[in-house]
Formats: C-alpha cells, structure tokens, sequence
C-alpha cells in the first residue's frame, strides 16, 4: 500500500461505480476508498463483492461513538475483508483503543486484520472554524499532532491528515505509522469544500505514505489520463 492512490468512490448508483472501475487498474492493483455515501446505499455486498474481485478496499464509516458501540461496529467490519477502517481521534484514546479490540476480535482467521486509521482534523476544517467553532485553542498542526499522539498510544496503525501535516507528524511520531491524506488536488482543480489541499507532488514531498483523491478523478472528463496524472506524480 506504500504510495498508493485510493480513490474515494463518493456516488451512489451502479452505473457510475461501473463506469469509474474501467477507467482504472486491475483490481489487484487498485486502491478503492467507500465513505458514507456509497456504503448506505449498496451495503457491505458491494463491499463483500469488490474485496473478492481483489481491489483494496479502505471503508471510510469515520466512527464516533461511545466505545463499547465502536468496539462492535469495528468487530462487524472486520468481517470484510477490507484493508482499513477509520474512526474520528476526537472521539478519544478509549474509543480508538476498543476500535481496535473490535477489529482484533472480528477477523476471521484466514483475514488480515484491517488497519485502524483515525481521522485528525477533516481536510475541510480550515483554521478558522478550528478557533471559532470547535475553541480549540491550539494551531492546526499542534491540535492534529496531539490527536495523532493520542491514536498511536490507543493503538491506531495510522492517521489521516492534511499533506500539510505530514511532515511535522512523521519528525515526532517516527516512520512505523500510516499518514493517508486526503486533500489531494492538481495545481489546475477546484478546491471546493476542502481547505487544507495539496498536489499529489507536494503530498509526495511532505511523506504522505497514500494519498486519497475523488472529484479531480471522478468528475474529470478523462478519468483514466488523471488517474494515471495523479499516480506520475506519486511515485
Ligand atoms: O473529492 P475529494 O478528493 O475532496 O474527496 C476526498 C475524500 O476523502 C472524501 O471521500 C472525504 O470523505 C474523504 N476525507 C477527507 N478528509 C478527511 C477524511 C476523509 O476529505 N480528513
């Protein structure tokens, strides 16, 4: 997974996950990301069905909830035979920690057990709405590095982040840990709702270890040619 480029599969019909599938790689080569989206409406079949087909799978449910609820989401989850799962590191140590205890306990024998990444502060978070609406008195990248420090002690495999992070992030907390970052735009895209953005170069540069990208390849009128743009430029 070292360098891969998941991309988010954010729709909700067939026919446009169809269409985007044959735009990329073999399946055994491409990195797939399901968020909320796509998972209420075709459920964890199409989950079930792409795992068997051989893509990598990251479900992205961002749990957050009491822990003993996210231990047995996470214990569900497990069964799919995904390749991560992510919960919000501001739901706390206890809750990331019984994620992983779910996970553990969830995974038939002949799985891997899916890697827990918590989500820091959303890329969509600007420094602003950091301040004024969730009064957190920290700057962005101290609040990220202490929501960081707090999922590798509670056992999490890896975070998710902006690029923008990721350096400060892997000088603290060292190399054995996952920086996945969203946020991923080309110098010529829309940011749209995201705040905290960066090419796939620079997100290359500043460590990211994979970046995840939906609109600028599922909205281009050439998926294909920028997914391929995109992989170039981080590798
Ligand atoms: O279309 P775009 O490239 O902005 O999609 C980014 C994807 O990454 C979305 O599916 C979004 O849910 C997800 N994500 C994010 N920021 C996070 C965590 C996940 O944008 N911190």
């Amino acid at each position: 997974m070292e360098k891969a480029v998941f991309v988010a599969l954010d729709f909700d019909t067939e026919d446009e996950l169809t269409k985007i599938l044959t735009q990329l790689g073999a399946p055994n080569e491409t990195y797939l990301k399901i968020g909320m989206e796509l998972f209420y409406h075709a459920g964890d079949s199409l989950v079930k069905q792409l795992v068997k087909q051989g893509y990598h799978i990251f479900l992205d449910l961002k749990l957050h909830d009491i822990p003993n609820t996210v231990y047995a989401a996470a214990k569900q989850l497990a069964q799919l035979g995904v390749f991560c799962i992510t919960v919000h590191a501001l739901g706390g140590s206890e809750m990331i920690s019984a994620a992983k205890k779910g996970l553990i306990a969830g995974t038939p024998e002949h799985l891997k057990i899916p890697k827990l990444l918590a989500v820091t502060e959303l890329t969509s978070i600007s420094n602003e709405i950091l301040a004024n609406e969730q009064n957190c008195n920290l700057a962005m990248a101290d609040q990220v590095l202490s929501l960081a420090q707090t999922a590798k002690n509670a056992g999490a495999d890896g975070v998710i982040c902006s690029p923008l992070e990721v350096e400060k992030l892997r000088k603290v907390i060292g190399d054995s840990f996952l920086y996945v970052t969203p946020g991923i735009r080309l110098a010529n895209n829309q940011a749209g709702d995201q705040k905290r953005i960066a090419t796939p170069k620079k997100a290359l540069k500043f460590g990211s270890s994979a970046i995840v990208v939906g609109r600028p390849i599922t909205q281009a009128a050439n998926p294909k040619k920028i997914y391929q743009t995109i992989k170039k430029e981080f590798s």
